[in-house]
C-alpha cells in the first residue's frame, strides 16, 4: 500500500535501504547532505509535513511542533525522546514513536568495550608503543585491574542495563543496581543482582558505574557534584545514556585531580561541545555518541521507524508509541 499523499521529512541521512523503502511508499523530503538542519530551517521545512523523522541531534521543541500545521506523527529515529517536547506534542495531538530494543546489544557491547579498555589501560599502553617509548616488556608495565570481583553498579536496570549486567556477570563482576522500581526476584537471580533503593549508598560501594536511565527533568544531574564526591578513588564511570545525567564540569574536575579511576563517555552535556579539560584527562575514553553505530542497529532502527509510520498511515496504533494523544 502506498501513501503518496503523506509527506515525510527526514532530518538526517538514513541507511540507503531505509530511504529507498520509504520512497516507494511515501512522498519523502530527504537530507542528502546529512548536514544538521538549523533551528530556523527545520521550522520552515516542517510547515507542510505530515510526518517528521528526527534524530537525537535535532531539538524538536514546542515552537517547532506548532510550526508543523499538518504534523500528525513524530517517528523518532532513536530510543531516547528527550530531544522532543512530549507535552506540546500531546497538546497538539501529535503522536510520538521511538525505536526501542534494536540498539540494546550494540550499546551494551560499547559499555563493555569502554570498561575493559579503561580497566586494562589499553589507550595508555597503545600510546606508549606508538610514540616509540616502549623499551620492552617489564613486570610492572601499564598495570590494569581485573574485572572479576568488582562491584558494577547499574543505574537504570531496563533493557540496556540488563544487557550490560549480563556481560559483566559473565566476566565475574558483582552486579548492584538502582531502579525506580525493584525488579522481580527471578530477574535479580538471573544476574545475581543486588538492589539498592539508596543511590548514594550504591555508588559509594561501586568500582564501576554504568548509567542506563533515560534523561528526564528528574534525572538531570542525577550524578551531581555532591554525589560524585561519594565515589571511591578507583571508580570508573561509564555513560552511554545522556550527558545531562552527570554534572560534566564536576566530573572533569574529579578526573583532572585523579580523585576517581576513569571515565568512558559516549554522550556529553552540550553535544557536540565537550568540557575542554576532559580532553586533557588521563584514563578516559571519549566517543562521539556511537553506542548504536553499527549498520545492523541503524538499519533495524530504520525498519522500526517504517513500521511505526506504516501502522500510523493505516489507521492502526504504532507499536512503539511513546505518548498516546488519540488512544488514551
Ligand atoms: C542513537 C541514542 O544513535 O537511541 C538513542 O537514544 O542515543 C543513540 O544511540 C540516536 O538516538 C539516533 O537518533
Amino acid at each position: 500500500m502506498t501513501h503518496k499523499n503523506l509527506i515525510i521529512l527526514i532530518t538526517r541521512k538514513l541507511p540507503e535501504k531505509i530511504e529507498k523503502k520509504l520512497k516507494q511508499k511515501f512522498k519523502v523530503i530527504f537530507n542528502k547532505s546529512d548536514k544538521r538542519l538549523s533551528y530556523n530551517e527545520l521550522k520552515k521545512r516542517i510547515q507542510n509535513v505530515d510526518i517528521l523523522v528526527p534524530c537525537v541531534s535535532d531539538t524538536i521543541d514546542g515552537s517547532i511542533i506548532k510550526s508543523g500545521k499538518k504534523l500528525k506523527l513524530i517517528a523518532n529515529f532513536g530510543n531516547g525522546v528527550d530531544n522532543l517536547d512530549l507535552v506540546t506534542a500531546k497538546e497538539e495531538d501529535v503522536i510520538v514513536t521511538n525505536t526501542p530494543d534494536v540498539l540494546t546489544e550494540d550499546t551494551a557491547d560499547l559499555v563493555l568495550t569502554m570498561i575493559l579498555m579503561i580497566s586494562r589501560k589499553v589507550i595508555d599502553a597503545q600510546k606508549k608503543l606508538m610514540s616509540g617509548n616502549w623499551s620492552g616488556w617489564g613486570p610492572s608495565e601499564t598495570m590494569g585491574k581485573r574485572i572479576k570481583g568488582q562491584n558494577v553498579a547499574i543505574i537504570g536496570m531496563g533493557r540496556i542495563g540488563c544487557a550490560v549486567a549480563n556481560r559483566l556477570k559473565t566476566i565475574g563482576g558483582k552486579i548492584l543496581y538502582h531502579n525506580r522500581k525493584r525488579l522481580s526476584k527471578s530477574i535479580e537471580r538471573k544476574f545475581s543482582a543486588q538492589y539498592f533503593s539508596n543511590l548514594d549508598l550504591m555508588i559509594s560501594k561501586a568500582d564501576i558505574i554504568s548509567i542506563h536511565c533515560p534523561y528526564t527533568p528528574e534525572t538531570f544531574h542525577l550524578l551531581s557534584k555532591k554525589r560524585l564526591k561519594l565515589l571511591k578513588r578507583n571508580c570508573i564511570i561509564i555513560n552511554t545514556s545522556r550527558g545531562e545525567i552527570i554534572d560534566e564540569q564536576a566530573l572533569a574536575i574529579l578526573l583532572h585531580q585523579k580523585k576517581i579511576g576513569g571515565a568512558g563517555l559516549d554522550v556529553f552535556e552540550h553535544e557536540p561541545q565537550i568540557t575542554p579539560s576532559l580532553l586533557e584527562s588521563q584514563n578516559v575514553i571519549l566517543l562521539p555518541h556511537i553506542s548504536s553505530a553499527t549498520i545492523e542497529s541503524r538499519v533495524a532502527m530504520g525498519e522500526r521507524v517504517i513500521k511505526n509510520i506504516e501502522y500510523f498511515s493505516n489507521g492502526k496504533t504504532p507499536p512503539d508509541l511513546v505518548n498516546k494523544p488519540y488512544y488514551d
